[in-house]
């Protein structure tokens, strides 16, 4: 069983700008919610209740999120107002969270390791929250988890992305196994069209094996400069196993306006 999940809430986002000056880009809302809970969310369904969040500056807001607000508590007790919080309320008791800053942005990869110490010796899922993986059955991280029951080995989720695109994804190469799942032999970060070598992209769910941090600590900055999980799980492919899963569900790209939008019309259609 994963027990543990690591949210990386470290980036900028840059591309929310003013709207991020001051908020931390994971607590924009798609309706009434931030984006950070729909990953604590998905986490919890999937029965990961030890949460680790890497953070940076100016990211204190996910913590009082998670966290008890007496005054307000007390203010909305016994009025209609006290259902809206519920939800938020059960899991902040049943989850425990930790919480660790990336001094610099050096890249995925990086970001990952700088939670060694609170994923330990343990498999662990990751999850980048800009994703919004929805799945009314079964949650992404569930479908991962399952996955990583039969093989216990790194899982990437992927996704069939348009070949134009693949220069914003790490792509794999990978051979299809009996049950849908690939064997992956091959995983670049953000290839052109013409060094892709399959348009499945991975999205930003991942369960990696402990084993991920020595590679961590070995890969050199690649694409961007940055330290790239990609890089490390292609490592790590060639001589272990890495399994990449087509999950079931809607994914939105909530880095950028566009599936910002679209995820948030999407939830609007849906209540
Ligand atoms: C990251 C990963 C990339 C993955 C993507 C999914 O890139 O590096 O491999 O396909 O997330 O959203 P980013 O979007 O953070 O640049």
């Amino acid at each position: 069983m994963v027990k543990r999940c690591l949210i990386l809430a470290g980036g900028y986002g840059t591309r929310f700008l003013p709207a991020t000056k001051a908020v931390p880009k994971e607590m924009l809302p798609i309706l009434d919610k931030p984006l950070i809970q729909y990953s604590v969310e998905e986490a919890v369904e999937a029965g990961m209740v030890e949460i680790g969040f890497i953070t940076g500056r100016g990211k204190r807001a996910i913590e009082d999120h998670f966290d008890a607000n007496l005054e307000l508590e007390n203010r909305i007790q016994g009025t209609a107002r006290e259902a809206d919080l519920a939800s938020l309320q059960r899991l902040i008791e049943i989850c425990g969270f930790s919480y660790t800053r990336q001094g610099e942005t050096l890249g995925t990869g990086h970001a990952v390791l700088c939670g060694r110490l609170i994923m330990g010796n343990h498999p662990f899922a990751v999850v980048l929250p800009d994703d919004l993986c929805l799945n009314p059955n079964l949650g992404v991280l569930a479908q991962l988890s399952n996955v990583f029951a039969k093989y216990q080995c790194c899982v990437v989720a992927v996704e069939r992305v348009p070949l134009a695109k693949t220069d914003r994804y790490g792509i794999i190469d990978g051979k299809e196994q009996a049950d849908g799942t690939f064997l992956v032999n091959e995983l670049i970060e953000k290839p052109s069209p013409e060094e892709a070598p399959s348009n499945y992209g991975v999205v930003g769910r991942y369960i990696l094996v402990p084993e991920i941090f020595e590679v961590l600590e070995k890969t050199e900055p690649g694409h961007s400069g940055e330290i790239q999980l990609t890089d490390a799980l292609n490592t790590l492919a060639k001589t272990d196993r890495v399994v990449a899963c087509a999950f079931e569900g809607l994914r939105f790209d909530c880095g950028s306006i566009d599936g910002f939008v679209e995820a948030t019309n999407h939830c609007y259609s849906q209540q």
